[in-house]
């Protein structure tokens, strides 16, 4: 049931490999100097969808925006199939985020033909392939509202749309359905389910819900307290789509409890390493040094 992410059980034809990542914000020495990421191997498989998990700031959003080409890691490489990433891929991977960043000030449907103007689909295309993805995630009624007309899980579909009319192999979230309510967000992720069964796209979703990570993925990649790094990588052996029943199952439960084990210990590091600058400063108070 668990595997190690090693570089040695990669597949022949993963869809995304990271090989030694490592990443630092600011220069060595600097106030600022951050080490994001250590050494990180990974492979993402075609097909899969990959959930990241770990602590607050153990750079999973860094290992996404390494994966997509919008940050250049300090050492190490990504390939996009037999590609080099040395900068965004648009014809390839489509991100979405927390903020799902639609224009406020252009209907769903518009948004949806602006992504693709800027990607350099056809004219001809983008209307069929707007109308195709507003149907594929139930938004077909709502085409000419404007954001703020929708609700929140309504616009995080819109940008689930938006991402899906770009037709890309690779779809990289980001918490995309962190600002959510719990009820909605169980409906989004049996939908994504539902897209995941129908369509071969690789995912990578960060989450930092132990139930969403296993309700949807087919590996959960476990990372370490910053520096981050991939600590063990669990698989969830159960066919998509995903039923609502499985969140009630035992082996739902089992495998939760195995993350929330695996997860545990990291959180404790990463609270404790946010706690000693006060520390610090609380001591430097108590000898009178502040
Ligand atoms: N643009 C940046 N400049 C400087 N430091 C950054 C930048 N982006 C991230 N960091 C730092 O790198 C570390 C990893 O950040 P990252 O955003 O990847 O964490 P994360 O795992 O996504 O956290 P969260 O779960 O809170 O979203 C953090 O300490 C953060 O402060
Ligand atoms: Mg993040």
């Amino acid at each position: 049931m668990t595997t190690i992410a090693t570089p040695d059980a990669a597949k022949a034809d993963a869809a995304i490999r990271v090989r030694n990542v490592s990443h630092h914000f600011g220069e060595e020495g600097e106030a600022r100097h951050v080490r994001a990421l250590l050494d990180t191997s990974l492979d993402v498989e075609r097909g899969e969808l990959l959930c990241l998990i770990g602590p607050s700031g153990c750079g999973k959003s860094t290992l996404l925006n390494v994966m997509g080409g919008l940050f250049e890691p300090t050492t190490g490489t990504v390939t996009v199939g037999d590609k080099p990433v040395r900068g965004p891929m648009p014809h390839d991977i489509a991100f979405i985020f927390q903020e799902n960043a639609l224009f406020p000030w252009n209907t769903i449907f518009e948004n949806i033909m602006l992504g693709m103007t800027f990607q350099g689909v056809p004219k001809s295309e983008r209307e069929d392939r707007a109308r195709r993805a507003l149907e594929a995630v139930g938004l077909d009624e709502f085409a000419d509202h404007y954001p703020s007309q929708l609700s929140g899980g309504m616009r995080q579909r819109a940008a689930l749309a938006r991402a899906l009319s770009l037709e890309t192999s690779i779809l990289l979230m980001d918490e995309p359905f962190g600002a959510l309510d719990e009820q909605t967000r169980m409906v989004l992720g049996e939908d994504l389910s539902v897209l995941l069964s129908r369509s071969k796209k690789t995912i990578v979703f960060v989450t930092h819900s132990l139930g969403e990570a296993v309700f949807l993925a087919d590996r959960v990649a476990v990372f370490s307290a910053r520096p981050g790094t991939i600590k063990e990588v669990i698989e969830i052996d159960e066919p998509h789509p995903r039923k609502p029943e499985f969140m009630t199952s035992a082996k739902f439960h089992t495998l939760r409890d195995r993350l929330y084990e695996l997860l545990h210990d990291e959180i404790r590091k990463s609270m404790s390493q946010s706690a000693k600058p006060k520390r610090a400063y609380e001591d430097a108070v108590a000898k009178g040094e502040a």
